[in-house]
């Protein structure tokens, strides 16, 4: 097995819903609110779904008697077996499967909608996944995809990647220097086959309460380089932390609320595309 520095957190879906707060839920409800209500018969796919925010957010806003059908799948297998522990626990109409959005294995014009929230910058080839959105849509469908365009604790987090691993290496993969912007998520919608797109703009607020806890599993969700963690990185843990705490203690965007609260400001683009 890659080696892994020895205070890491091995995520599991409850560490990525923890590192999220409910902001990825305040901008998902609201991304829900751009389109139709859901209706009797929809298949809706909930692409990259982590765990479960979307499929989360769809059961809890649905009129009483409403009859769906979510097909919740990423490509983390342990977010994979929370999704489907979490819509077990709720009873609700919910498959989960281990796929990549790259390779989405349902049958063309299966889905009446596509939800794949925050996962464009981050899933790798995304003009290969806007392909397999747009085939796997019927026509008429809908998809909506959202990306974070502006957050905070992306710099903090690249702050504490120069600090410990000096300037000249790689990035790690999951905090590039080049943001993906609206612009990108355009282009790759298009280039997936879609022609009708409108992108809206939202400001959410994460609230963090345990700063140093929260570093510790960003750090291990977002820190790690392309060729993966090294013994300098174990060596060096406590101080990418301590820094990662530090550099978010103010700045752009950075504010306390009256709890006490670190409130990190951040922005969100949301697609939505028709086929
Ligand atoms: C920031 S999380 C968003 C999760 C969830 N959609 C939400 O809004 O809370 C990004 C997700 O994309 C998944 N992911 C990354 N690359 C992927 C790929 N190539 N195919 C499918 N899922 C992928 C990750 O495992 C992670 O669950």
């Amino acid at each position: 097995m890659a080696f892994q520095p020895k205070q890491i957190t091995h995520y599991e879906a409850s560490h990525l819903a923890e590192l999220q707060g409910d902001v990825s839920e305040t901008a998902i409800k609201y991304s829900l609110g751009l389109i139709p209500p859901f209706s009797d018969g929809d298949a809706i796919h909930d692409n990259a779904c982590g765990s479960g925010a979307v499929t989360t957010c769809i059961m809890e806003s649905l009129a009483p008697g409403t009859n769906i059908h979510i097909d919740a799948t990423d490509i983390n297998p342990q977010f994979v077996e929370g999704c489907a522990a979490l819509a077990k626990s709720h009873n609700w109409p919910v498959s989960t499967a281990v796929m990549s959005a790259q390779q989405i294995t349902f049958p063309a014009d299966h889905f009446t909608h596509s939800i794949t929230s925050f996962a464009f910058h981050c899933l790798g080839d995304h003009d290969t996944a806007a392909k397999n959105i747009y085939r796997t849509l019927k026509p008429g469908g809908i998809a909506i995809a959202s990306i974070w365009v502006y957050m905070p604790h992306v710099e903090a987090l690249q702050h504490a990647h120069w600090r410990t691993r000096g300037k000249d290496g790689p990035m790690p993969a999951l905090l590039p220097l080049e943001g993906f912007q609206e612009a990108d998520l355009r282009k790759s919608l298009e280039t997936g086959g879609f022609i009708d797109i409108t992108c809206s703009e939202k400001d959410c607020f994460l609230k963090i309460g345990d700063m140093k806890r929260w570093a510790q599993l960003a750090w291990s969700y977002l820190g790690a380089l392309p060729s993966g963690w090294s013994q300098n990185d174990e060596d060096k843990w406590d101080e990418a932390i301590a820094d990662i705490v530090e550099q978010l203690k103010s700045g752009d965007g950075i504010s306390k609320n009256d709890k006490g609260e670190t409130v990190l400001r951040m922005v969100c683009i949301m697609a939505v595309a028709k086929k």
